[in-house]
């Protein structure tokens, strides 16, 4: 038998996964304690009325010979493309063809399944702390992966030098972890970078909808040139609370080319081979999100997280803690109290506190010393959490 040996080269578990078993052993052995999570990135406003509607009419479609649907268009139903055209048209005054948005069933997938167009033994550029993801997908291929560190000393921003230089550069924007966000003319920097060295970016736009300044991106096809260099991936997960549905998409122009090959028509043929197709139902819910009344709905849960993010940059600032993120993004990059590793400060905030976050160093090595928490539970737990948050925090101040 031969197996991928990348796979060995893996840690046992998932990052999420290792801090789910750890909560429930906790709560197992702490029955009583009431326990708040900040730590996946999961929502938990209930999806608005009318994408409910939007997937009660579709399934009641399925129940009727006359408007049944058996497989569709793998690369997603025609109307849900115009629907992210006109999106993309009307809030970025980015012009796409519909051929050039792909629909998928999440960003997740998708920025791992990318991979598959691309050659073998390829040089990879990321951020370290990284949605582990990006790492892990790369690890299984066996690509050479390079690391740039996001510090405190780059602003957690880091610009192209000479470490990126790689055949593809992943970038996630605003990003995860560390909840910051690239102005235009950094991401202009990305692009040229790309384009001199012949690298593609994969752009990870899954949050840009967290984005609340208009002079800030929201697409890479708001930076010139980006359309030749550059793959977007984005999710209704986060943007509309598709967590638990999933749908998203992912842009490759038609001017994306290797020599003469298409990255379009490479990414196009992989998913007409190996995916079906997201389900009927959940591309009419996906369709809802862009109507004006969907919007409208999914505008109000935004900023209903948006709000709690800021609870716990209020918290944090009213101690003077260091932090980054939480403007732009519903997470929050939190420096663990002096001589606390990731992992010890996640114990302590547990049983201290009840609170789970993340640690930082699952994201990286250079996440180190740091924990990420979330804005996506409700007012009422992340309030509580804050309170618990600054009295733990206000005894290292001491
Ligand atoms: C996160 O918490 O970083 C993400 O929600 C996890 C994911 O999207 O897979």
């Amino acid at each position: 038998m031969k197996i991928n040996r990348n796979y060995c080269r893996l840690t046992d578990n998932y990052l999420f996964s290792t801090i789910a078993a750890k909560t429930r052993a906790y709560q197992a052995a702490h029955p009583h304690q009431a326990l708040i999570k900040l730590s996946i990135g999961d929502v938990s406003r209930p999806l608005p009325t009318p994408i409910v509607q939007a997937l009660r009419n579709a399934s009641d479609e399925m129940g009727q010979a006359r408007t049944f649907h058996g497989y569709g268009p793998e690369t997603g139903y025609p109307w849900l493309k115009t629907a992210v055209k006109s999106y993309y048209q009307t809030t970025k005054n980015v012009t796409l063809d519909p051929t050039e948005i792909i629909i998928s069933d999440g960003a997740k997938s998708d920025v791992a399944n990318l991979l598959d167009i691309f050659a073998p033994h390829c040089t990879v550029a990321m951020t370290d702390p990284v949605y582990p993801v990006y790492w892990e997908s790369n690890v299984m291929v066996g690509h050479k992966i390079k690391l740039i560190k996001a510090t405190a000393a780059n602003q957690f921003l880091p610009l192209p030098s000479r470490r990126a230089r790689a055949d593809i550069i992943y970038l996630c924007n605003p990003a995860n972890p560390t909840g910051v966000c690239y102005t235009r003319e950094q991401l202009k920097k990305w692009v040229d970078f790309a384009r001199k060295h012949d690298a593609v970016i994969l752009y990870d736009a899954a949050y840009e909808a967290f984005v609340r300044d208009p002079a800030l991106p929201t697409s890479i096809y708001q930076i010139e040139g980006a359309r030749q260099c550059a793959i977007e991936i984005c999710s209704l997960s986060k943007t509309a609370g598709f967590t638990g549905l999933r749908c998203g998409y992912t842009i490759v122009p038609n001017d994306l080319k290797a020599g003469t090959v298409s990255l379009n028509r490479c990414w196009q043929r992989r998913q007409t081979a190996k995916f079906n197709g997201v389900s009927y139902p959940v591309q009419k819910a996906a369709a809802a999100v862009f109507s004006s009344t969907g919007w409208t709905a999914v505008q109000r849960n935004l900023r209903y997280y948006q709000r709690n993010t800021a609870l716990i940059t209020q918290t944090l600032d009213a101690l003077a803690w260091p932090y980054v993120g939480g403007v732009h993004s519903p997470y929050v990059w939190v420096r663990c109290p002096a001589g606390q590793t990731s992992w010890q400060f996640f114990d302590y905030l547990l049983t201290n506190a009840g609170i789970v976050c993340t640690p930082g160093v699952g994201f990286g090595k250079a996440g180190e010393g740091y924990v990420r928490l979330t804005g996506f539970n409700t007012t009422a737990q992340t309030r509580r959490a804050c309170q618990l948050l600054s009295h733990v925090l206000t005894k290292f101040r001491k």
